[in-house]
């Protein structure tokens, strides 16, 4: 990348501007984590109420350890783990300003693993407070294009870096307590946290019945178009009922569809990294195109399809 633009990126950051930037997971709408205006201006972009806690994005574990207390358990995660599409909720410490965490004794730690992003944090030095890049309950942005569509001019600068790798955010692990748990399933999955860490990891729905999880609220990742998720078995008859409308659907499985003249058909791939990789950009594509309804084919129930099948679940919660 450019040097001239990462320079460009770190004067606004030092200014307490926002600059869009991609991770490998989804784009980041970055701030200055110690500029509380700058934060401010973040939860204003996205129309984001203060409630939802920010990650704070740095370019190494010295970093981090500015921002968080880093024990063994940390430490393990980061090394087989950092930089990567992982999210560490750890114990804060003094200095962070309290719209990061929502008044928590808890912040979000991420080391991206993205050139771009390693590049920028790298220049600026010191922690970059970023959400995905689009407005509050909508699908995270993937494409440059896609943050411009969600904030427009609200943001100072978008830096295009392609399409992102994984294309759903990160896994988020709480370590702030003695039983880790799992906030937010991610493309890294369980087992392979659970492996390194040597312990099991208490699952999002155990956890959400006592804790207050992120993306929790009913509507989550949502496209605008009414967004139904079907069984495989069931296609056939669901399209059959709205025959009549403009009807988008999504599947995976190689199924053959009855072509009915009103139906735009999308298949993504089998493979749920790939899958995963596509989903964001497609049904961002769709919801631009005003179907009466978006159906998508409920996927596997297995363990890599975890954060698909979650995403999916909150995108269609009506
Ligand atoms: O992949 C990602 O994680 C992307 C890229 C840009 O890094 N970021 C992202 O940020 O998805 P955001 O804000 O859209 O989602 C982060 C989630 C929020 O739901 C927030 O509530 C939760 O993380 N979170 C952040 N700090 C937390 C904390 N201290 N305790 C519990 N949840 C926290
Ligand atoms: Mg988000």
């Amino acid at each position: 990348m450019n040097k001239i633009i990462i320079q460009k990126a770190v004067n606004l950051w030092r200014e307490g501007k926002l600059v869009a930037f991609p991770t490998e997971t989804v784009y980041g709408l970055g701030a200055d984590a110690a500029n509380s205006a700058a934060i401010q201006a973040i939860f204003t972009a996205k129309q984001r109420p203060t409630t939802h806690p920010l990650i704070v994005h740095v370019a190494n574990l010295d970093v981090a350890a500015e921002w968080a207390y880093i024990d063994e358990r940390t430490r393990k995660l980061a090394n087989a783990f950092w930089p990567g599409p992982l999210t560490l909720i750890l114990p804060k410490a003094a200095h962070v300003h309290s719209l990061i965490t929502s008044g928590q004794e808890t912040i979000g730690i991420r080391i991206p693993r993205h050139p771009i992003a390693q590049a920028l944090l790298l220049a600026f030095g010191g922690g970059i407070a970023a959400p995905s890049a689009n407005q509050f309950t909508h699908v995270s942005p993937t494409t440059a294009t896609a943050v411009y569509a969600e904030l427009g001019d609200q943001v100072d600068l978008i830096i295009d870096g392609g399409e992102c790798e994984v294309g759903l955010e990160s896994t988020i692990i709480d370590l702030s307590q003695q039983e880790p748990y799992i906030l937010r399933p991610g493309m890294l999955s369980q087992a392979e946290i659970e492996e390194r860490l040597g312990c099991g990891i208490t699952v999002p729905g155990e956890f959400a019945k006592k804790n207050k999880a992120p993306g929790q609220h009913l509507i989550h990742y949502a496209p605008r178009t009414k967004t139904i998720l079907i069984a495989s078995d069931e296609i056939g008859l669901q399209l059959k009922k709205y025959i009549d409308e403009p009807v988008a659907l999504i599947t995976y499985s190689q199924m053959s569809i009855v072509d009915y003249s009103n139906l735009h058909h999308v298949c993504l791939s089998a493979l749920a990294k790939n899958y995963a990789h596509d989903i964001y950009r497609v049904l961002r594509e769709l919801d631009d195109k005003n179907f009466s309804r978006i159906l998508i084919e409920a996927v596997p129930d297995d363990i890599e399809w975890a954060a698909i099948r979650d995403r999916l679940t909150k995108a269609s919660h009506r």
